[in-house]
């Protein structure tokens, strides 16, 4: 068993949820080979936990330090900077400048954050690479369903030209529910009560959120060197609640859809209101349900299809990521899954005996 030091950077719903699930999934981590222990916590406003008393927060020199203190678990490839901080749409930092200090400081990092990956993915990849390190961000989209580990672990020599989809739960969800009669403001604040909808919900509703995980998807999945703002974007009003209903009204939805492709040396990206026939598959993913549909040159269309999001889907990406480094490590447990434990077996009763 391999004792992984976990830097937790950013600890809000994402990040409580997931050391909640590595206590839960403990015996799963254990067979695994993976032990896990906290090195530190920090977050914006209750600074640096470490062992002893908490330190005050002095931005990313905080975390610097706290990797720097982790040396001897960084030499020997066990430290994991986990990055859960707030999604900046501006410029994907501070977490963007997180992982790289995790990298450069011997860390693996995984992230649920969105902005790593949408601003600086190909940077970020080369520098894991130099290091010898991983950097994993399942939980970027679709939560804990796989699409990158989908691509990268199990579709070897395939290329992604790509893809389609409905990404963001929370405009989905409001479409959906406008089309049944909500209003805007009502089916918003559902997201917002159910904690899906993002801190600053405008990046759900003006297409933000979409355009983030677009460029995330096209710089991994396409080979692209794009920005949430090279992606061309629309989100919802309350006037397409209208329009929804008056589509549907003709067997037709109305849904927002995630699309990038590449032709030659171009990868375009876009976040638009599509009405799409009442046949095609994206049409039929309802409320918080996600989806995409990822084109290749070996296996034609793809397509997963996320029935429920939450923060334990989220929180699961982030395990998942984890039990990716730790598969990868030379030496690493056989990753067979145990058989199920079979009921006990009881004799039939006399009773029963007499009736078959
Ligand atoms: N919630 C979801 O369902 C979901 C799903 C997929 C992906 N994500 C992504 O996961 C990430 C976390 O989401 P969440 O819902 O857990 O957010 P959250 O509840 O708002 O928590 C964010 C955490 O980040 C900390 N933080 C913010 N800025 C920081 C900084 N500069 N340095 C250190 N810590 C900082 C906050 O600390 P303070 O509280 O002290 O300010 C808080 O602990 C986001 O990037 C989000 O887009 C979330």
């Amino acid at each position: 068993v391999t004792t992984y030091e976990l830097i937790l950077v950013g600890f809000g719903r994402v990040g409580r949820r997931f050391k909640g699930l590595l206590d839960e999934k403990r015996a799963f981590l254990k067979r695994e080979g993976i032990d896990v222990r906290v090195a530190g916590v920090v977050t914006r406003s209750h600074g640096c936990t470490s062992g002893g008393r908490p330190t005050p927060f002095h931005g990313t020199d905080t975390v610097i330090d706290l990797i720097a203190r982790s040396r001897a678990a960084a030499r020997e490839g066990r430290l994991v900077l986990v990055e859960t901080t707030t999604l900046d749409i501006a410029r994907g930092e501070p977490a963007t400048t997180h992982v790289r200090a995790g990298l450069a400081g011997g860390a693996h990092v995984i992230t649920a954050n969105k902005g790593p990956a949408a601003f600086a993915y190909q940077a970020l990849s080369k520098a894991a690479r130099l290091a010898e390190r991983r950097f994993l961000f399942e939980g970027a989209v679709m939560d804990g369903v796989p699409v990158f580990n989908l691509v990268r672990e199990t579709l070897p020599g395939v290329n992604v030209s790509g893809f389609r989809g409905v990404i963001n739960t929370t405009t989905n969800y409001m479409l959906t529910a406008m089309e049944g009669g909500a209003t805007f403001a009502g089916a918003l604040a559902e997201m917002q009560a159910a904690g899906i909808a993002e801190a600053d919900a405008s990046l759900d509703v003006d297409g933000w959120d979409a355009a983030a995980k677009t460029a995330a998807l096209a710089n991994a999945l396409l080979d692209a060197r794009i920005t949430p703002h090279q992606v061309e974007r629309e989100g919802i009003t309350p006037g397409s609640g209208r329009r929804a209903a008056e589509a549907r009204r003709s067997k037709r939805r109305l849904k927002l859809i995630a699309s990038a492709g590449r032709a030659g040396d171009r990868v375009t990206a876009r976040v638009a209101l599509e009405e799409l026939p009442g046949d095609d598959l994206l049409a039929s993913v309802e409320g918080p349900q996600n989806a995409i549909v990822l084109q290749t040159d070996l296996v034609g269309e793809i397509a997963i299809v996320q029935r429920g999001s939450g923060l334990t889907q989220t929180a699961y990406a982030l395990l998942s990521d984890l039990t990716t480094i730790a598969r990868a490590r030379p030496g690493a447990r056989a990753t067979l899954r145990p058989p199920p434990t079979a009921p006990a077996r009881r004799s039939p009763s006399p009773s029963r005996r007499r009736t078959r």
